[in-house]
């Protein structure tokens, strides 16, 4: 996908990206969707704000969603998983997971990392064609439950997929369900990919954020809110999209629109429906991001008024 500019409304020749808000725009605009978690459960009020602001701006923030002493759990048995990846060869990792490293591939394709019986460690890689996006650096954990029982715990539990799967639905009117989890690991990652939506159908991820990601070069996720109502730029890229050779799902015409960077703290989450224009913004080289990763999908999303 070519280079993304700004420039002027009139010339279309170009990728357009959306202005990334900052300051008191970007405080004012978070603070809009943002919910103390322990309000959404203990209110039904607060509960069903959330799900209404879900539902209009497609992203909601739910500050400290798991509590410090839990996430230092997690993140001491992710250290440990790690030290066992450097070393595999003797660490009998392969016993528990595929382990996909950059010079080692034991399993191809995202449809084989979702159905696979185990949990999968991929290190993303570049691209064969030499295409941007590729996330080079990252290391994606499927169903990273699977790794241990402690694990399969720990994740659970800091996920809250009870409550946020009722808040899905409450904000679709759609019964859904977990499709699979995920562990991104990110380190210096530069190369992420631009504006895009994860297809058209009814799919919502929450991102359990287990290190503060306070600046944008440590790499926030990034939305424009309300795009997975609005109808415009979704319908402007598809038509530069198909004459300029990108790939359908590419924002790749978002000028006039405005992204919020969600900057969050460790145990926050974030809920966010992915029809909606979102990406990573890239990563300083030392910089390090650790979120634990939900998505919820429904079958019937195309019949109700949500996903219209
Ligand atoms: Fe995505």
């Amino acid at each position: 996908m070519p280079v993304a500019t700004a420039q002027s409304s009139l010339d279309v020749d170009q990728p357009t990206l959306p202005v990334l808000l900052e300051g008191e725009a970007r405080q004012r605009e978070t603070d809009a969707i943002s919910f103390q978690f322990a309000d959404l459960i203990r209110s039904k009020r607060c509960f069903l704000r959330a799900a209404w602001t879900l539902n209009r701006e497609g992203i909601i923030l739910l500050k400290q969603a798991v509590s410090t002493e839990h996430l230092n759990n997690l993140n001491q048995k992710i250290r440990k998983l790690l030290k066992n990846v450097k070393r595999y060869k003797t660490s009998g990792i392969d016993e528990i997971a595929y382990l996909n490293l950059p010079d080692r591939r034991v399993l191809k394709g995202y449809n084989n990392f979702v159905d696979a019986d185990k949990a999968v460690i991929n290190y993303r890689v570049k691209r064969p064609d030499g295409r941007s996006g590729s996330d080079a650096g990252m290391i994606d954990i499927f169903h990273p439950e699977r790794l241990s029982t402690d694990m399969d715990v720990l994740i659970r539990q800091a996920l809250h997929e009870d409550l946020i799967g009722r808040l899905v639905m409450a904000a679709s009117l759609t019964p859904v369900e977990v499709k699979c989890r995920n562990l991104y690991l990110n380190n210096g990652v530069s190369d992420t990919r631009g504006y895009h939506c994860d297809g058209r159908s009814l799919k919502f991820k929450s991102f359990v954020f287990l290190s503060d990601v306070h600046r944008l070069d440590i790499g926030p996720y990034c939305y424009v809110k309300g795009s997975h109502r609005n109808k415009t730029s979704w319908k402007r890229s598809r038509h530069f999209n198909a004459s300029h050779g990108i790939s359908t799902y590419e924002y790749s015409q978002l000028e006039g629109e405005a992204a919020l960077p969600m900057l969050a703290s460790a145990g926050d989450m974030v809920l966010s429906s992915q029809r909606g224009a979102h990406r990573g913004h890239p990563q300083h080289p030392d910089a390090s991001r650790s979120v634990l990763v939900n998505m919820y999908s429904g079958g019937l999303g195309s019949l109700l008024p949500f996903a219209t």
